[in-house]
């Protein structure tokens, strides 16, 4: 199919056979196949492209391939326009149990972290043993801070694959607490000095300059002098060296190469293998192995964020994790924090078409049919009860900012229930207002551009001093 413009409910649809029952003594169902569909240069509007259900006992399907950038997925962006929805009580279990005493709370918190891994991010992957192996140490940030850089391999011969690791922590304060972040584009870009290794694979966009995300002029940087002269310690990789982030969903493969050769590929037809958002989410969880085995770095004060997509990543991985002392998600967008039963800014269908390697083939049913799901991201953010938890988002309709501060406070019983303080009665804070930073968690949201902005590590800092320094 070429040249086509248009308005389709689904771009490819298939399902597997269920109108027959009687199959007259036949065995087994007659298998169908096919193979080399192209459809490109296509203009669509559509609820989901690709809705295609594995029934690999029916049917075989092949070499298919969709050019999708083109397509355009509708979505609200007014108030007046957000239907009823109903959202799950994070202190009720899936079969209508209440909790009834916090000794309860870690029984519900399995089960919904497992909900998520089998209807939305896939199978986090197993813990491994990490190999650290120290490149190089020096000083840096004029002589207030130390550079340091880890190879971290997973097998004991040093093969296979590998996260190289940037730490940079203040020489006065030991141990520190420590700022754990992925970044986009490389360790160099964070720290300009030229010891600092560049990837050893081709980016996705252009490989950007050495120091080009310590320049606090851009729309989203990591001001590491800060950092330093705060008392924290910062410690970086890039999230390519775990899972490349390809640009056209055409080359989901891709996502499934590097760190996931420790887990094998991914296979079409299991519906709820691990992704790419859990598989930065694991990294982060090794990052953590990291810090606890350096004596210069506090493991029991670790600040866990990241922005847009490695924002999601770090909400995961906080959610998951329970050593991550502090959370701070940053503009998440959707499959984050906001949540999916308010039809407002970005859809599943826009999320799994744009971006099939974060999501598992399980949430693909959920696009267009929100209502239907047994969760929202309220009882992810949940998990994080009774740590800290800092949602920042920014006025951009497609990441639904109102969605994510009502998605916290539908969470935000728990913290109440497991003895500590709820998010503050606020109605919606302004721009730039604080008031609905709690003590133990908090929303705040700001104007401009999308990414780690002066305001939003203010913040940050702000609230995890507060908890680090009592
Ligand atoms: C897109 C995507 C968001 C994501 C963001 C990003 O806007 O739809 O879900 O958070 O990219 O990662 O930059």
């Amino acid at each position: 199919v070429e040249n086509v413009s248009g308005e389709v409910k689904y771009i490819l649809y298939v399902k597997p056979w269920t109108q027959f029952f009687d199959l007259k003594g036949e065995k087994e169902i007659p298998r169908s196949y096919a193979s080399s569909v192209q459809i490109r240069n296509c203009t669509l509007k559509c609820r989901q492209a690709r809705y295609v259900i594995p029934a690999p006992d029916q049917y075989t399907l092949e070499n298919v391939t969709l050019e999708k950038r083109r397509y355009k997925f509708s979505y609200n962006k007014k108030e007046d326009r957000v239907k009823p929805y109903k959202l799950e009580d994070p202190l009720v279990f899936a079969d209508g149990g209440k909790v009834d005493s916090p000794d309860l709370w870690p029984v519900r918190r399995a089960e919904i972290l497992e909900i998520f891994q089998r209807e939305m991010y896939g199978r986090i992957p197993p813990a491994s043993k990490v190999y650290p192996e120290v490149l190089e140490r020096g000083t840096t940030l004029g002589g207030a801070a130390e550079r340091i850089q880890v190879r971290m391999w997973f097998s004991p011969d040093k093969t296979g694959p590998k996260v190289d690791w940037l730490l940079v922590r203040p020489l006065r304060s030991v141990p520190s607490p420590v700022i754990l972040a992925l970044n986009f584009y490389g360790n160099h870009t964070v720290l300009p000095d030229e010891q600092v290794l560049m990837p050893d694979y081709p980016m996705e966009g252009d490989l950007m300059d050495r120091g080009a995300m310590n320049d606090t002029t851009r729309r989203s940087f990591f001001p590491v002098k800060e950092f330093i002269d705060r008392g924290y310690a910062f410690v970086t990789a890039c999230y390519a060296d775990v899972s490349p982030d390809p640009e056209n969903p055409a080359d989901e493969a891709l996502a499934y190469t590097r760190i996931f050769d420790l887990w094998g590929a991914r296979d079409e037809l299991c519906t709820d293998q691990t992704t790419s958002l859990s598989a930065w989410a694991w990294a982060l969880m090794r990052g953590a192995d990291l810090i606890a085995s350096l004596p210069e770095l506090d493991a029991s004060r670790i600040l866990l964020t990241g922005s847009s997509r490695l924002g999601k990543a770090a909400l995961l991985a906080g959610a998951y994790d329970q050593r991550f002392a502090v959370v701070a998600p940053n503009q998440t967008g959707g499959g984050g924090a906001p949540l999916s039963k308010r039809d407002f800014g970005e859809t599943i269908a826009s999320e799994i078409n744009n971006f099939p390697h974060w999501f598992c083939r399980a949430y693909e049913k959920y696009a267009g049919a929100e209502q239907t799901m047994p969760f929202d991201q309220h009882l992810l953010l949940s998990c994080v009860a009774p740590r800290p938890l800092l949602i920042e988002g920014f006025n951009n309709p497609w990441f639904d900012t109102r969605g994510e501060f009502l998605s916290l406070k539908a969470a935000s019983p728990v913290w109440e229930f497991l003895g500590v303080q709820g998010l503050p009665a606020v109605e919606w804070p302004d721009s730039y207002d604080t008031s609905a930073i709690g003590s133990v968690i908090g929303y705040v949201r700001r104007d401009g551009q999308h990414g780690l902005e002066t305001p939003d590590w203010k913040w940050m800092l702000d609230f995890a001093d507060r908890h680090f320094r009592p």
